[in-house]
């Protein structure tokens, strides 16, 4: 009785909330077509442009309601400003959406997103999201072009820095995680950002690595790899979507009327709306789509792009294309509608300032720097630990000597779109040894050589320093803007003579760790088997020196793993863990299987890979009901015992394989991951449910199904390794 009252008043209390959502959403929609009426086709259009960075120029065109938002504008006081001649001198009075790239903080700068993904821990990634909005949103910041969703598999990509990895399971964890966290519970919280997933779509795809370069890939590639991630940050609600400046098979994706217009905003039913990347309809010219920047923007409005970032396509000459009947008006008032309705669900017309106050207290709040340094420590994968070298014996150390061109860079931890981010904020490597270690143990510096140039005079100096010392940490890698837009690099060994200089080390017969920090998988064949330990860091944020420190001395447990594989060679690129088996599958004792006679197929390290202080042993895979209907969940177990002597967490991942499919499927696929905190001595069960849904792919006609057959399960701690036991999916025919 008791229980049957409280289910009632529960369902009650849902269906005020869904009724009254629904209602707010028939209010926003009343609203809109009222505004849509009012409008002139120059404003518009005006509400479907968007300006970089403002003048005297771009303030009259906000008063003329000429334009409907802009990016790259910085501060509290100049954001209200304009926001004040939107809202208080154009005719009617429409406020701007004000966007800025906040991809790892606003002025706390967290670990970029390859590295924080690495951590595989989508509560804090959540967390750090939130707390980039409430600084941003704090400095009269809307609207942020993140998180990126792109899948890379090929780390010659600069941009590989800026998302999750290789893998669409994760990524898409991962893409939730961020929407949620940079959008909150509601948009109209003043102290949340709207979200926007880009770049729409398989700009990641680009042939050899090469920035904004072709892409070229099977529609099954596009909806099983590219798409999936997107998908999931629609579903968490992202409220804006970019489209890519690349191509797909000859479409270029901002006037791919395929991906934007039957996928997004059909398949998917997609309401909010979509702005071009930088002058992506404009390049439509170069792309040799379109004979000018009108027709340019005929296409990318046709194929649903619905704000043009600076690309001066959207434009009132399109008003005459609306009269002789080329252009649909109501595309572009489909276009308006989409952005009004998002301006109204951020509040902006209630509350179109933002309290300026408010940003002394929020920014680099100490709660914010904590977390930047939780998600740093988290972010550290330890790739090599021979003898044990590491943890630090702090006790029986005297020396160490810290070399290399990054031990005491204050620019590289902040890596690739800084946003707001000081060198001034920075803990470098040298600074957090420093704080850590004290007096206790000596630390001796030198730098060794720089990360670019190719001088050697500092080399000796070096050799010197590591002389004294009883041990060597070596910092290297990539500057900061060796990844990130724009910089796609062909060789992915060490940069400049970095390698040269860890070789003359080595002589030295000392043991050497290297740190290191860049923004991508490096091939690491030519120093790897010179060093005891490798610890990759990446570009951690702000509090870079003080997580590396804490891993170094073992106060913290490095738990770190790979999303994106470490090739040997670049040669090997693209290389990816899910990949085909194909009909020659890799065997060392037959010439005639896939490989290369100069190079094992497998890579220096696998997606998944990281090492730990401590051992864990995975036994006993226990698979629940081995048989199952699709609309079944797996369920498995497996247990986790940590059988080292420090306690430590393990992330432990689920990879299936459908073993006979009507079309070929990848050799594994990651469907599940849990970090398990165990202490020493500890064994948990760990369970994972995986809906059949989840096996899901496009089969032979291009149907998105489980087929029925034979499947394996593998659990284990990287992609490589793992129990394995056997499931069917049955058919209830
Ligand atoms: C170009 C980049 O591709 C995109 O990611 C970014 O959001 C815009 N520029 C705006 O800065």
């Amino acid at each position: 009785m008791k229980s049957t009252f409280k289910f009632l008043v529960t369902l009650a209390f849902i269906i005020t909330i869904i009724l009254g959502q629904h209602l707010k959403d028939v209010e926003i929609e009343v609203k809109v077509n009222d505004l849509l009426h009012q409008m002139t086709f120059a404003e518009k259009v005006g509400q479907m442009t968007q300006f970089s960075g403002t003048n005297k120029r771009y303030e009259q065109m906000i008063r003329e309601g000429k334009i409907g938002s802009l990016l790259n504008v910085i501060g509290a006081e100049e954001n209200n400003r304009l926001q004040k001649i939107a809202v208080e001198e154009s005719r009617l009075g429409i406020p701007l959406v004000i966007g800025l790239d906040v991809i790892h903080g606003y002025r706390t700068i967290f670990p970029i997103p390859l590295a924080a993904s690495a951590s595989w821990d989508t509560v804090l990634i959540r967390k750090a999201a939130e707390i980039a909005a409430k600084e941003a949103a704090s400095a009269g910041i809307h609207w942020t072009f993140a998180p990126m969703v792109d899948i890379a598999r090929d780390a010659r990509w600069g941009r590989i820095a800026e998302g999750a990895g290789e893998d669409p399971f994760l990524g898409s964890a991962m893409a939730r995680a961020q929407v949620l966290g940079f959008q909150g519970k509601s948009l109209a919280d003043p102290l949340t950002l709207l979200a926007c997933g880009k770049h729409f779509v398989a700009y990641g795809g680009a042939e050899g690595g090469r920035d904004y370069n072709t892409v070229d890939i099977s529609e099954r590639t596009l909806r099983e790899i590219y798409l999936p991630l997107f998908k999931a940050a629609v579903d968490a609600g992202v409220g804006t979507l970019m489209s890519a400046f690349n191509e797909i098979g000859g479409v270029p994706a901002s006037a791919n009327q395929f991906t934007l217009q039957t996928i997004l905003k059909g398949e998917w039913g997609f309401d909010g709306f979509v702005v071009s990347d930088w002058n992506s309809i404009g390049e439509l010219v170069a792309h040799g789509i379109a004979k000018d920047r009108l027709e340019a923007g005929v296409k990318g409005l046709t194929a649903g792009v619905d704000m043009d970032m600076e690309g001066r396509c959207y434009t009132i000459d399109m008003e005459a294309l609306v009269a002789d009947g080329t252009l649909s008006e109501e595309l572009i008032n489909d276009a308006v509608r989409r952005i009004l309705r998002i301006k109204f669900k951020l509040g902006l017309f209630e509350h179109p300032y933002i309290d300026e106050s408010i940003q002394k207290e929020l920014i680099l709040h100490q709660d914010h720097i904590q977390t930047a340094l939780e998600l740093a420590r988290e972010s550290i994968v330890l790739l090599k630990n021979k003898r044990d070298i590491l943890p630090l014996n702090r006790k029986e150390l005297n020396t160490i000597a810290l070399i290399g061109p990054l031990a005491d860079d204050k620019d590289a931890p902040l890596g690739t779109w800084r946003c707001q981010g000081k060198q001034e904020d920075v803990v470098t490597v040298y600074e957090g040894l420093k704080n850590k270690l004290g007096d206790e143990v000596k630390i001796i510096y030198a730098k060794g050589c720089d990360v670019k140039n190719n001088s050697r005079t500092e080399f000796n100096k070096a050799i010197k320093v590591v002389r004294k010392a009883d041990i060597v940490v070596m910092v290297m890698g990539e500057s900061a803007d060796m990844s990130g837009e724009a910089a796609s690099r062909a060789d992915l060994s060490l940069p400049g003579v970095q390698a040269e200089l860890l070789n003359a080390i080595a002589e030295t017969n000392k043991p050497v760790v290297l740190v290191l920090m860049n923004g991508r998988p490096l091939t690491l064949s030519n120093v790897e088997s010179k060093v005891t330990a490798i610890v990759e860091a990446w570009h951690l944020g702000i509090q870079h020196g003080n997580a590396v420190a804490d891993v170094l001395v073992g106060d913290y447990n490095p738990s770190g793993k790979l999303t994106a594989t470490f090739p040997r060679s670049v040669g090997q690129i693209p290389i990816y863990y899910n990949h085909k088996n194909s009909g020659r599958p890799n065997n060392p004792s037959d010439k005639f299987t896939s490989k290369y006679i100069d190079l094992p197929s497998s890579p220096l390290y696998p997606f998944g890979y990281g090492l730990s202080y401590t051992k864990f042993k995975y036994s006993d895979i226990k698979v629940l009901n081995n048989r199952l209907l699709s609309s079944d969940e797996l369920v498995v177990s497996v247990n986790v015992k940590n059988v080292g002597k420090r306690d430590g967490d393990e992330v432990v991942q689920l990879y299936i394989r459908d073993m006979v499919g009507s079309v070929t499927r990848p050799v594994k696929e990651l469907k599940g991951f849990q970090r398990v905190a165990l202490e020493a001595g500890e064994q948990k069960t760990v369970q994972f449910r995986v809906p059949v849904q989840e096996l899901r792919f496009y089969d032979s006609d291009m149907k998105y199904t489980v087929e029925p057959g034979d499947f394996s399960v593998m659990i284990g701690g990287n992609s490589v390794e793992g129990l394995t036991a056997n499931f069917k999916v049955i058919s209830l025919k």
